[in-house]
């Protein structure tokens, strides 16, 4: 069965925690990991990687010495991911709301970046805010929060976290197409 239909399949039964029904497209995943500077990038996070349609692309332009940590929920998911077998890729079963205490199990105290497709517009508001804050806490300074959406519905929000330091861009080539956000610790 093609990683499409996979996916398909585990959209139709978790439509709530995925959020959409088809993987991101490559440009989509290529534009959303265009401005990341993988030689100065030793701690990436991945938060909601679904079946690894940007995670292979993060994957491949990771730097000899650095670590990818993805937090997936979803069981099936969660295995696909485990199956990729990269020595630099720690995959967890857990909610990015967790990412400050799961990453500490790991000895980890700063990220450089945190690359997002989590469908934040459908998680509770509680929930969101919670991951937003405790994602900027963790970024080093000067790290970004990179994320995408299908609509503008949670620049406000982001500003509240990330203040003047978002820059938006369009991916029309995926379905639906998509806005990035690219939000900078600048403090
Ligand atoms: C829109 S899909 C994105 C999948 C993939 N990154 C892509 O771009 O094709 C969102 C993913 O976020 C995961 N997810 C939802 N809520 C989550 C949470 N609180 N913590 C971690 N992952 C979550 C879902 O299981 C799903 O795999």
């Amino acid at each position: 069965m093609s990683s499409k239909i996979k996916f398909f399949k585990e959209a139709v039964k978790n439509i709530k925690t995925l959020g959409t029904v088809a993987p991101s497209s490559r440009f989509l995943s290529k534009r959303m990991l265009r401005e990341i500077n993988f030689s100065k990038a030793d701690v990436l996070v991945e938060l909601g990687p679904g079946n690894g349609a940007i995670t292979k692309y993060i994957l491949e332009r990771l730097s000899p010495k650095a670590t990818l940590i993805c937090f997936e929920i979803n069981d099936n998911f969660y295995r696909q991911l485990q199956d990729l077998k990269h020595p630099q890729l720690i995959v967890l079963k857990a909610s990015a709301e967790n990412i400050i205490e799961e990453l500490k199990k790991l000895h980890i105290y700063k990220v450089n970046y945190i690359i997002s497709s989590l469908p934040l517009t459908i998680i509770p508001d509680e929930v969101s805010d919670e991951i937003l804050d405790r994602s900027f806490e963790i970024l080093a300074k000067n790290g970004s929060f990179i994320q995408f959406q299908y609509s503008l519905s949670y620049f406000k929000k982001l500003k509240k976290v990330f203040k003047e330091s978002i820059s938006l861009e369009f991916e029309p080539l995926n379905i639906p197409p998509a806005f990035i956000y690219r939000c900078k610790k600048v403090e």
